[in-house]
């Protein structure tokens, strides 16, 4: 498949989705949404595939939505036309995603980063939401996935001023899971994505929905929902193999049943 603003490509058990609009920034446009949701939704098919890789370029994971596209449109296009809610595809995909950060992930572009599972960023990413520098507010997501992910000092401090942070600034609050040279991004991402899809997918998926369970319910809730999820998976085959292998001290070799 082949996509105006993306470049796809797969490295074994893992998707690999660049973002590909360099002379923007990789400004975040209508086509580059339906683009990705599409690219995303064709990887999730895809039984092959494992977890899956967003990245940008190096100057730019992403400097946001595009403002050229959002300069002209008014209230009334904005809320019938439920302008950027096609971006929720992307949060609700099921297989992991790992955002590899290099250079601006700004307003909607750490939006995105923040959609993903977690975030490998490289020593020059920087991280914002300007949107009030521009006379409106973060739209996907940012006011809410920042908050939970950094707490409400520092995501009221970024929200309200339009700063950035630098990527130690980032790992310290939480954002960034983990920080590599530039020239290292895409080779941890990929390894790392690959080490999650060499594990039995049912678990990895169950991992996920528990994980971001805990954003949307109580401790109670959440914990019965873990132990339904956790039972469930001493029906797979896979939870034989892999506690069989470990008393034999064999690696264990999974099918995905
Ligand atoms: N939308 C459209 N075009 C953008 C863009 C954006 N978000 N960000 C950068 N570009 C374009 C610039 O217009 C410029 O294009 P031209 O060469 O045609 O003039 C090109 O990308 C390069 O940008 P700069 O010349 O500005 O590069 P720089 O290195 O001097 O600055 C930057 C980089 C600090 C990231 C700066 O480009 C910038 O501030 N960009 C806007 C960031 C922003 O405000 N993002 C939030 C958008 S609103 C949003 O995202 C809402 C939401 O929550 C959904």
């Amino acid at each position: 498949m082949s996509y105006e603003t993306l470049l796809t490509e797969t490295r074994g058990p893992v998707a690999l989705v660049t973002l590909n609009r360099p002379k923007a920034l990789n400004a975040l446009n209508s086509t580059v949404m339906s683009e990705l949701a599409d690219a995303l939704a064709a990887f999730g098919k895809e039984e092959g595939i494992g977890a899956i890789v967003l990245t940008g370029s190096e100057k730019a994971f992403a400097a946001g939505a595009d403002i050229k596209e959002m300069q002209g449109i008014d209230f009334v296009d904005a809320y019938i036309g439920d302008f950027i809610s096609g971006w929720e595809a992307v949060a609700a995909t099921r297989k992991p995603m790992i955002a590899a950060v290099s250079g601006f992930a700004l307003g909607g572009g750490c939006e995105l980063a923040m959609m993903c599972d977690f975030i490998i960023a490289s020593e020059t990413a920087k991280f914002g939401q300007p949107e009030i520098t521009l006379g409106v507010i973060p739209g996907m997501g940012g006011s809410q996935r920042l908050t939970r992910a950094v707490g409400k000092a520092k995501a009221m401090d970024l929200v309200l001023t339009g700063r950035m942070m630098d990527v130690a600034e980032a790992e310290r609050v939480g954002l960034v899971a983990r920080i590599v040279p530039p020239e290292r991004l895409i080779d941890e991402a990929v390894e790392t994505a690959a080490k999650i899809a060499s594990f039995p997918r049912a678990a990895v998926l169950m991992a996920k929905e528990a994980v971001n369970r805990s954003f949307e319910t109580t401790l109670g809730e959440g914990l019965r929902f873990e132990r339904r999820l956790f039972h469930s998976l001493f029906a797979t085959a896979d939870q034989k193999e892999g506690m069989a292998a470990f008393m034999e001290k064999r690696k264990p070799q999974f099918s995905n049943r």
